[in-house]
């Protein structure tokens, strides 16, 4: 059984069908080759992920697709308050709770030791953690880069629709033989998008999603996933 099998059915003989090989396949992508990806590829991945859900099917997100020197030019600006002004700038949301209770505080925990073991980066080098985290805006590479926003003014509820709609920009991708990374870093730098991408006052700046082919393929999932018993909690089936 391959990995991606056992990944999905865990020791089960059923087949895979082809959403559950892509759903279980995507992996976030941190190193892309510059081959170029067509507006019409990524016009195709809107198409389709625009039917995600929504409550009331208000579809509250917007995102603005940059290439070759729009690309460029936000990952400069980027780049250079990374160095410079790195402090001065904040999300206008919180991602992480601040005082993260367990499971969450392990699994954060068990992130930093594979994400920085596989860099090679000692988790204490906060020089090389920041080198890392600089690549986010050069959009590690890749040819494509959307950023996301959802309107302030709406609730919670709708960035559950948000997050329904990301994935499937980055299963339809996945679906086209791209792979992406999504990234909440981007929020960190919306007073420097804002102008640059020409985004409204009532637009939050969400995250980014890089796009485009991997610059190595990889044949092993990094990061692990819980067992279904330890999320789920069935009542009701016969044994
Ligand atoms: C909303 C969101 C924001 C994320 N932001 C970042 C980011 O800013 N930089 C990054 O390298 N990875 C980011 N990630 C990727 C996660 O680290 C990754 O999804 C997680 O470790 C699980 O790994 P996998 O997606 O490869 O299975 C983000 C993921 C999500 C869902």
């Amino acid at each position: 059984m391959s990995v991606l099998e056992e990944a999905v059915i865990g020791g089960c003989t059923d087949g895979l069908g082809r959403i559950d090989e892509i759903m279980a396949g995507r992996s976030a992508c941190r190193e892309f080759c510059d081959t170029p990806v067509p507006r019409q590829a990524i016009e195709h991945i809107l198409r389709v992920a625009r039917f995600a859900p929504s409550g009331a099917n208000i579809q509250p997100w917007h995102v603005y697709v940059l290439a070759g020197a729009a690309k460029d030019g936000v990952s400069a600006a980027l780049l250079e308050a990374h160095e410079t002004s790195s402090g001065e700038h904040m999300s206008e949301y919180r991602y992480y709770a601040s005082d993260l209770p367990d499971p969450y505080l392990r699994r954060r925990q068990e992130f930093g030791r594979l994400f920085y073991g596989s860099l090679g980066i000692a988790q204490t080098d906060v020089e090389a953690r920041s080198r890392q985290t600089a690549k986010n805006y050069t959009f590690f590479g890749a040819p494509v880069g959307l950023i996301v926003t959802i309107d302030r003014r709406l609730e919670v509820g709708s960035w559950l629709d948000l997050g329904m709609f990301v994935q499937n920009v980055m299963l339809a991708a996945a679906g086209r033989g791209l792979q992406s990374c999504p990234q909440e870093t981007f929020s960190k730098y919306h007073r420097i998008l804002r102008p640059l991408l020409s985004i409204p006052p009532e637009q939050m700046v969400v995250c980014g999603i890089s796009i485009g082919r991997a610059r190595v393929q990889e044949t092993k999932r990094l990061m692990p996933r819980a067992n279904v018993d330890e999320f789920a909690t069935f009542a009701g089936f016969e044994a």
